[in-house]
Order: C-alpha cells, then structure tokens, then sequence
C-alpha cells in the first residue's frame, strides 16, 4: 500500500505514490494548492502554513475541533492519513475572501505576496481559537511568520481588526464537530516503510524488529533533516497517535508529561500550573513550531543546544523509557552519554517525562539567544530553589549550550546549598557558575560570551525571582 486518503478543505482527496518522506507541502502543491509556498522547507518562514483539524480536549475526551496551524513543509503526508487539512484556498476566493484575508487586503498587508497565504493561516488559526475574545488577538500566533517586503505594522492592523468569526461561518461551525480520529497506517514504497500504529505494543515490536527504524514525533528535526540534508529512513515508526505518549497527569508525588503531545498542548493543558514550564514554552521556537514539536523529540535529538533539557534538569526529571521488555526510569541527569548520544537503546522510546513533585517555590528560564523570539539558545539556563527560611535548603541548576551535553551545573549547586542566599552567596557561586562546562566558540556566541553570560543568569535570577541585588563594587 502506498496511498492514503485525507480531507482537504473539505473534499476527501486520495494520496498515490506517497513516500515516507513526502511532505504535505509537496502534495499539495502537486495537487495545484499552489498558495501554500516553499520558502526555507526549515519551518522558518512559515510561507507552507495550514491549518490541521485535531482534537479539542484531552486525550478521550469528546469534544469539537481545535484548528491549528503548523508549517506544511516539516509534515510527512503518510503521517496524516485520516487527518483534515484547510489551506488558504479553503478558506476564500477571489470574490469571496475571508475576513482574514479581507482584512490584510484593505490594511496593505500583502505586497509581493509570497509569505501572504502563510500569514492567512497563522491569522485564520487565532481567529478561530475557541478561548480568543473578539476584541483580544494574541500577536506570537504570527510569531513564526515572516515577511520580507510588506513590514509587519499593517499585518498586524489586519490581526488587530478581526473580531469574531460569524455565527454562520463555516469553519466557525466545523468546530462544533468532532475532530477525525487519528488511523493506523501501515506504507511499503522502495524506499521506505513508514507505520503509524495507534497500539503501543505495536509500536514497541517494530522498534524491537527492525533496528534502526526512525522513531518520528511531530518532525520539526526530522523533517528539517529529510528536505535539507536528504536524511532518509528505511523503516520510520510514528508516535504521535500512541495514547500512552500523550497523557498529561498530576500523580501525588510527580507530573507525568506524555512524550507526543505538542509543545502547545502542554501549554495549554499545564494552564500554568508548572511555572518554570510556563516560563520556557512561549521562548521555544514560534507557534507554527510549538503545534508540532515534542517533549519526546526535543530529548530525542539529545542536541546540546535543546531548551527543554536545562528545564527538565532544573526540575529534577526522569525519563520514562518503553521497550518490550517494559519500562525503566533514567534520572535525566544521566540521560546524555556524549554529543548527541543518550542512554537509550535502539528498542526503546521515551514514553513520557516525569517530574517530581511538589515543583521548586522559585525557578527561572533564562535562554540567551541573538533573538527574543524563534531562535535557538546559544546558552540556556534553569534554576529551581528552595529557600529554608534564608538559607539555600536545595538548589538545581540545568545549562544548554556549554558543553556536548545539556548538564547540571553540580558544582555551582554546591556552593549554594546550606549558605545564607544572600549577595555575596550568590556572586561567588555566579562566579562558580561562570566556570561550568566547557563552552566553545562557534557561529552563535564566543566561548568567552557564554561564560559570562552564565554567570550573569543567577544574577538576574536573584534579582527577578528573589529580589536581591548583587553588585560586584559591595563589600564581600
Ligand atoms: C524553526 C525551528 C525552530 C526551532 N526552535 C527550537 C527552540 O527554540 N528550542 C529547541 O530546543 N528546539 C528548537 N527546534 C528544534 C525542534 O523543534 C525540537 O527539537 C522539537 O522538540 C523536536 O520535536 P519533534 O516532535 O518535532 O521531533 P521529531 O523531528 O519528530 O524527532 C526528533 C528526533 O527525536 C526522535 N524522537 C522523537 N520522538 C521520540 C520518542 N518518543 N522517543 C525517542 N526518540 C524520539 C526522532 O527519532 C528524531 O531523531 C526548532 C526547530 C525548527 C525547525
Ligand atoms: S517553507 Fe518555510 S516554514 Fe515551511
Ligand atoms: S509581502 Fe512579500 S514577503 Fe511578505
């Protein structure tokens, strides 16, 4: 079997000829959905934005459609069998535009066009957020946007001018209805198998029998891989409709996070619950991203450079990995064995990440990039602390970006617990910490810059979080 069907904007459409490494963006365009643009095929310029029909509630939960928009160039198409898409063809015509696209004509948003039908998208998926107040648009849902010729003052008139969908509007009403429920895929083509199973059991037996098969999540690295270096799999096994991988639970002692779902639904189901989780998820990468990307592939890719290992670090996380065999549970801090290697073995994925609770009283996130917004860290930095009246009772502190690994910066930890947290406790462990890892020079920052910038983090860290000022011209 190489086919596969999907609904796009509204019509059921059949996929022939489909490959593990197709992308949805491909398809569509070959189909002649030509608005959905190629731009940087990296999940940069969000010109491929779509929107995809998912589930509104929780996991077995009945509900209506959330639509969400994700960058159409990062989706594998066999990935979606059974799924919904809407492009910005779907959504209007010349003659009958859609609020949205109304809107970007009359404020001059659009100038040569190109990133116009990616801006629609992202536009179309706030407007139809459920919990989004008419007059209220939440700008970051452009975040993985961009222009280069319009400016982004009149894109974001056109955001600031859309009130609420129409009773009638037909997308509007499309909510109301359950969201098509995930199918079990099972492709051969010469060059690759690729298998969806809705079964964890299932999933486990591939990966036992098939060594080496691609374990895929929401593909925002594997898809980068696949349409920039021509990574190819022969075998990849998809996650992202396994239960077992996108629970979100609450137990007595810890939080169990499901390593499928989105980055956004974390969020979301979190509500802020988690603090320092709140903290870090509107910093990684834009919302077209955080639709997609994973918990399970952040620590997959066991890149040095990842924002959720220093969070998880600073949390005290376990990871919760699954083989036939069952489940054992490594202390993230032991998880990464070198530059891009972890603990886990070829037939095991990770299942979930627990974190131990009750969550530290004082945490922060601290990520150093070029850009506020939709980078990646050149040094990232968490701390979680428990004061006992004054004193340090506690202390975890995870960095990225200063070594081959994401690791805990064990030494600067232990000039902090059991001292008074105080200006000079804390300046001579910022100096401790300045001395943590082994940073190198590369195109992101200089060795020397992400030192200080280590050092720099626990002083921002007590001033924001603490309220203690620390200068280096006060008596020791
Ligand atoms: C534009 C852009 C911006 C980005 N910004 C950031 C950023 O700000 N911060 C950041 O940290 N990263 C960033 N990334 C990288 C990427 O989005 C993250 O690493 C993301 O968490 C990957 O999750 P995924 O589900 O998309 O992974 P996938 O691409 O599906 O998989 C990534 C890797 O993990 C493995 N894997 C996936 N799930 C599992 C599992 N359950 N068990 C075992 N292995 C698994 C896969 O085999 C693969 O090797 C960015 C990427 C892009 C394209
Ligand atoms: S083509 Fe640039 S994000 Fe997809
Ligand atoms: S209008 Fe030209 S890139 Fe946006």
């Amino acid at each position: 079997m190489d086919r596969i069907s999907l609904i796009v904007n509204g019509a059921e459409r059949e996929a022939r000829g489909v490959l593990p490494h197709t992308t949805l963006l491909g398809w569509l365009r070959d189909q002649g959905l030509t608005g959905s643009k190629e731009g940087c095929a990296e999940g940069e310029c969000g010109a491929c934005a779509v929107l995809v029909a998912r589930p509104a509630g929780a996991e077995g939960e009945e509900g209506g459609t959330r639509l969400e928009a994700l960058n159409s160039c990062l989706v594998l198409l066999a990935g979606l069998n059974g799924g919904e898409v809407v492009t910005a063809e779907g959504l209007g015509a010349p003659g009958h535009l859609h609020p949205v696209q109304r809107q970007l004509a009359v404020r001059g948003g659009s100038q040569c066009g190109y990133c116009t039908p990616g801006f629609v998208v992202s536009l179309a998926a706030e407007y139809y957020r459920e919990d989004r107040e008419a007059a209220d648009f939440d700008i970051h849902a452009l975040s993985g946007n961009l222009c280069r010729c319009t400016g982004y003052r009149p894109i974001e008139d056109a955001a600031r001018a859309l009130g609420a969908p129409a009773p009638d509007d037909a997308l509007a009403q499309r909510r109301q209805q359950p969201a098509p429920p995930p199918q079990p895929t099972h492709l051969r083509t010469p060059q690759g198998d690729f298998h969806r199973p809705l079964a964890l059991s299932e999933a486990l037996d591939l990966l036992a029998e098939q060594p080496g098969a691609r374990i895929l999540a929401g593909g925002t690295d594997w898809g980068v891989e696949v349409n920039l270096r021509h990574a190819r799999a022969g075998v990849t096994v998809a996650v992202d409709g396994l239960p077992e991988l996108r629970t979100l639970a609450w137990h007595g002692d810890s939080l169990e996070i499901g390593a499928a779902l989105s980055l956004s639904e974390i969020e979301r189901r979190l509500a802020g619950e988690a603090p320092l989780l709140a903290e870090w998820l509107p910093l990684f990468a834009s919302r077209l991203i955080r639709n997609s990307a994973t918990l399970g592939g952040n620590l997959g890719t066991a890149s040095p450079v990842g924002d959720s290992p220093p969070v998880l670090l600073a949390l005290g996380a376990r990871v919760v990995l699954a083989s036939r065999a069952g489940e054992r549970e490594v202390p993230l801090s032991e998880y990464f064995t070198g530059y891009r290697r972890t603990l886990r073995r070829e037939d095991e994925l990770i299942r979930a990440v627990r974190i131990p609770l009750p969550l530290a009283p004082l945490s922060g996130f601290y990520k150093i990039a070029k850009r506020r917004f939709d980078d990646i860290s050149s040094v990232a930095v968490a701390v979680a602390l428990y004061l006992e009246g004054d004193v340090v009772r506690s202390v975890r502190i995870g960095l990225g970006g200063v070594a081959a690994t994401p690791l805990r910066a064990r030494a600067t930890e232990e000039a902090l617990v059991g001292r008074p947290w105080n200006a000079r406790t804390v300046r001579e462990a910022a100096r401790v910490l300045r001395g943590e890892g082994t940073p190198l020079d590369d195109h992101r920052a200089s060795a020397a810059y992400r030192a200080a910038m280590l050092e720099q983090t626990l002083l921002k860290f007590a001033f924001e979080k603490t309220g203690l000022e620390v200068t280096y011209d006060q008596p020791a």
